[in-house]
């Protein structure tokens, strides 16, 4: 097989690094892809946006799948388009992907098939959103409708935060058209944790649960970012919860979509707080979760190709994912100021690591002048699989260190919730 991954993280680093393990796969190719990425694949200059350029260069090369990391691509039609040319692509089309391109969509799908969410209203103007606050209680959660990177959402504590965050969003555009509608949401108590199901749209398959660390601080503060940190398992994740999540949230998703005409296929992410009330849906994403990606690749025991190019047929049919029984672990090393201002082009150095369960996926590297330098603020995924948790924790933790560069920031309290529940018995 010839296989096309779209994309420029260490997520897609993760995917390439797992796909050329398959027996089946001959060649992999990346667009754009990064300098990691490039040790795995053949990378093509071609931008996650640029889909006419992707499309002809699948059909040129005969590409047997092509699979789509960000949502950029997939809200902008990629897979519309590769289908259209009778082209094999993993992933949902962009009226499918409105669920993640839409929060307003999302909010209203939510709501119309009962799928537990947080109460909230849709504003447009500043003047609706002072109205809607009159109603609301703090803490609350303020979220762009569209695409903002994972930093258009803001949980604020007082009115004067609010109407603050909101003179950004309707007086400063700061993040343009993708903010023309708000939500105003009610704010959730609990433990997050990220649930992703493979399907043609009729059939799925649950993906193994993962913990996302979004925040930048330690101790869960600071701003939102992309992702911090991973593990999988979850730990807080009970299989009857799973289960719950399954019948309540990931059913009814797969069923309401294909009700609404615009049937689901691909990876379908719910990021979800589970409540005192049960778990209920922060956000779906269209897509493989970055960092949760990379924990979840360290334990899969299947075939990737072969299982994204039985969505990409339309015919998941009835498979069952092994996972490794052992756990995983990833911490973000990102540079100092992300996910705000931060500096690019410092060079990153990779000391020697001597440990073979230690993975290392490229995000923002590129090689220039035959030095490694950053390109974006998370530069590097720092992985390792082990028996125990806390054992893959401290070899991820041992090895960070290795990935030296100016300003090198990392959370060094990854896992402490899961650890903390001492219920991460995975062997111990
Ligand atoms: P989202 O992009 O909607 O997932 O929001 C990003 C992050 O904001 C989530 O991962 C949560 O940490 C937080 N968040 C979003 N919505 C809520 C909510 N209703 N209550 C509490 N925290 C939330
Ligand atoms: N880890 C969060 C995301 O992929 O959106």
């Amino acid at each position: 097989m010839r296989v096309l991954v779209v994309g420029q993280g260490a997520r897609e680093h993760a995917i390439c690094w797992k796909l050329r393990q398959s027996p089946l796969v001959k060649e992999v190719y990346a667009a754009p892809g990064n300098a990691g990425i490039s040790q795995v694949a053949d990378c093509v200059g071609i931008g996650v946006a640029d889909i006419i350029e992707l499309a002809d260069f699948a059909e040129k090369l005969k590409m047997d799948l092509t699979v789509v990391g960000p949502e950029l691509p997939l809200t902008l039609g990629i897979v519309d388009e590769f289908q259209k040319r009778r082209l094999p692509i993993f992933g949902p089309t962009r009226l499918a992907a409105e669920l993640e391109g839409s929060k307003v969509f999302s909010k209203e799908f939510m709501r119309k098939y009962r799928i537990p969410t947080a109460q909230a209203q849709v504003c447009a103007s500043t003047d609706e959103a002072k109205t809607a606050l009159k109603k609301t209680d703090y803490p609350a959660v303020i979220k762009v409708e569209g695409l903002a990177a994972g930093k258009g959402v803001v949980i604020v504590n007082s009115a004067k935060e609010a109407n603050k965050y909101l003179e950004l969003v309707f007086d400063d555009k700061k993040f343009g058209n993708a903010a023309n509608r708000i939500l105003i949401e009610e704010f959730l108590e609990g433990e997050e944790v990220s649930f992703m199901v493979i399907t043609d749209g009729t059939r799925f398959v649950p993906m193994a649960p993962a913990k996302d660390y979004k925040k930048a601080k330690d101790g869960d503060t600071g701003p939102n970012t992309g992702g911090m940190g991973a593990h999988s398992p979850a730990v807080v994740l009970s299989g009857e919860t799973a289960a719950e999540i399954v019948k309540t949230i990931m059913l009814p998703a797969i069923q309401g979509m294909a009700e609404e005409g615009r049937s689901y296929s691909g990876c379908l992410y719910a990021g979800l707080m589970l409540t005192a009330k049960g778990p209920k849906v922060l956000e779906f994403n269209c897509r493989f979760g970055d960092p949760e990606t990379q924990v979840q690749v360290l334990r899969l025991e299947d075939d990737l190709a072969e299982l994204l190019l039985k969505v990409a047929n339309g015919n998941l049919e009835d498979t069952k994912l092994t996972w490794k029984k052992e756990a995983a672990a990833c911490v973000v090393v990102a540079v100092e100021g992300y996910p705000e201002e931060y500096p690019k082009g410092q060079e990153v150095i990779l000391d020697p690591i001597n440990d073979d369960a230690v993975v290392l996926f490229h995000a923002g590297t590129v090689k220039k002048g035959g030095q490694l330098v950053n390109v974006a603020g998370r530069v590097m995924s720092v992985c390792a699989h082990a028996a125990t948790l806390s054992e893959a924790l401290a070899k991820v933790y041992r090895a960070v260190p290795k990935v030296r560069f100016e300003g090198a920031r990392y959370r060094r309290d990854i896992g402490y919730r899961a650890l903390e529940q001492r219920k991460h018995a995975v062997g111990e």
